[in-house]
This record gives C-alpha cells, structure tokens and sequence, in this order.
C-alpha cells in the first residue's frame, strides 16, 4: 500500500465520499475517479466481496484513504444506518453517490408485487432513507453533495424494465424533491446513463443492436460518467440537474 501523499491541491481534498455498489462496474470506476480527484473514499458492496477489496485497494494505491461497508440496501434498516456504519469505518461523509442497483428486464404484464418492491425499496426507498441519514449527520459546519445514478429511461419512460423504470423515475423526482429541501447546505444532482455497460448475462449481439439507436454511434464509457460526477461536485451553482450521458439516446 502506497503511502498517503500530499493531496491538498485537489479538488475533492479533505472530503469524504460513500458509494453504493462500488464493487465493481460503473460503481468502481466512480468511485476510483472520486479517489483521484483527493476524496477519501468508502466501498459499499452487498455480495461481491472480493471485488470491493480489490477496488479498496486500487483506491489505496492512489494514496486516498478508504474503507469497506456491507449491506443489502433492500433492507431499510441497513439502508438508513449505512451513513454512520461508513462515519465510523472512516470519516464523516460529505458526498454521497446514490450507485446501487437492481435492474430486471420485466415487463409490466410480467412484474409481481416482489419484483416491483425489490425495485423500489433499492432503486427509491435506499438513496432515500440514505440521504436522510445523510442531511441529519452533515456536520453543522459542511457543505454537502448527493449524486443518484440514473437512467436515460426515467425521462423517457416506456414498456420495457417496467419496474426498474419507474422506480428511476420516482429517483428523478426525489433528486428534484431533495434539491429544494436541502438547499442551501446540500446540492442534490444526477447522472442519466444510457448504456455505458451490458448488463452481465447480455449477449454479443446486444451491444451491436443497441448501438443503433444510439445517435452518436457509440456506448458512453463509465469513465465519461465519472468526468460529469466530478462536473457535479465541483459546480456549487448547480442543483436539482440531471446529465444525461447516453450518446443521444433520449432523443429517438
Ligand atoms: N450499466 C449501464 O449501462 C447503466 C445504464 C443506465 C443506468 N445505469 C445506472 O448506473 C448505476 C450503476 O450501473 P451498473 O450497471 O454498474 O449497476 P449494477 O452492476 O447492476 O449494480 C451495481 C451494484 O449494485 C449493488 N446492489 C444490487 N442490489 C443491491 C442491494 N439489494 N443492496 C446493496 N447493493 C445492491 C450490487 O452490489 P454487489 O455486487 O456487491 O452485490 C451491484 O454490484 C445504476 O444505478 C444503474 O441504474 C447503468
């Protein structure tokens, strides 16, 4: 492990950030670039043990300090103590990166009540009883920034992913809800994504075919979302903002 250098220059130096899901995919890399900017940084992970020690120590690599939290985030429970469990394994948290989430291609006629409310309670119910505990444990003397990872979808929304879609957009409106409500202290942004990964079971030909309907012709790389994350951060004149980073693809 690196020793920790100087990072007073930077421009996250002497704040702390929670991911949620930062194992691995998108999560990882947010939080990676979050670890370079000068945030100290804490990994969130349910299940993928061995890849949030590996993104941990990655982070430590780069001289940041860091710490390892657990839960399933569907448990709400879990979901509203996570702030302090991460204040204690590391340093209060003055950003918090909404990140965790399920994603089940079902569509409406096939989506049962267990479906719909796992959706919800990880998708909705956790960024907010997180941001809760978040407001109430911002230290008097701290400013604060909330970032939701959403999706291009919540803007757009149609038949497909019925209830991971609209569980994205009860987040939009709670990224909206919590702009006003925690202004001025706390800025409360979000990342719409298009397709930056394929989801892990996805086919070869899925990538192509998406790429169709993507104007720019292209796939946004997850490293793209992190470069807007850092735009979010470092903007304190912009709340309440969604970024769409997808190629286009709200538009057809
Ligand atoms: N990938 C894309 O192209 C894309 C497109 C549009 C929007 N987005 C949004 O961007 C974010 C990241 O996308 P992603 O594809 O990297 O996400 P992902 O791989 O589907 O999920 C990220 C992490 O969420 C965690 N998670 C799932 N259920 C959980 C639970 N019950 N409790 C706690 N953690 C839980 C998992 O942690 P463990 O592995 O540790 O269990 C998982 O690694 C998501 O909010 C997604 O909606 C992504």
């Amino acid at each position: 492990m690196k020793a920790q250098e100087d990072r007073s220059g930077q421009p996250l130096a002497g704040r702390t950030a929670l991911v949620t899901g930062a194992a691995r995919r998108v999560g990882r890399v947010l939080a990676l670039a979050l670890a370079r900017a000068g945030a100290a940084v804490v990994v969130h992970h349910r299940r993928s043990e061995q890849e949030a020690a590996a993104t941990a120590a990655e982070i430590a690599q780069l001289g940041a300090p860091v710490a390892l939290v657990k839960g399933d985030l569907a448990d709400p429970d879990v979901a509203a103590g996570l702030i302090d469990g991460a204040a204690r394994a590391l340093a209060p948290v003055d950003i918090l990166v909404n990140n965790a989430s399920v994603f089940e291609n079902a569509a409406f006629a096939d989506t049962d009540c267990e479906l719909w409310d796992e959706n919800h309670a990880v998708n909705l119910r956790a960024p907010f009883l997180l941001s809760r505990a978040f407001a109430r444990a911002l230290p008097g003397d701290r400013r604060g920034d909330i970032v939701n990872l959403n999706d291009w979808r919540a803007l757009r929304p149609g038949a497909d992913h019925f209830a991971y879609t609209v569980s994205k957009v009860g987040l939009g409106g709670l990224t909206q809800s919590l702009a006003v409500a925690l202004a001025p202290r706390i800025r409360v942004n979000e990342l719409a994504l298009g397709a930056v990964l394929p989801p892990e079971k996805a086919s070869e030909a899925y990538g192509h075919e998406l790429r169709r309907s993507i104007p720019l012709d292209r796939w946004p790389r997850p490293e793209e979302a992190a470069d807007a994350l850092l735009f979010l951060l470092t903007n304190s004149a912009v709340t309440g903002q969604t970024i769409l980073i997808d190629g286009g693809r709200h538009l057809v």
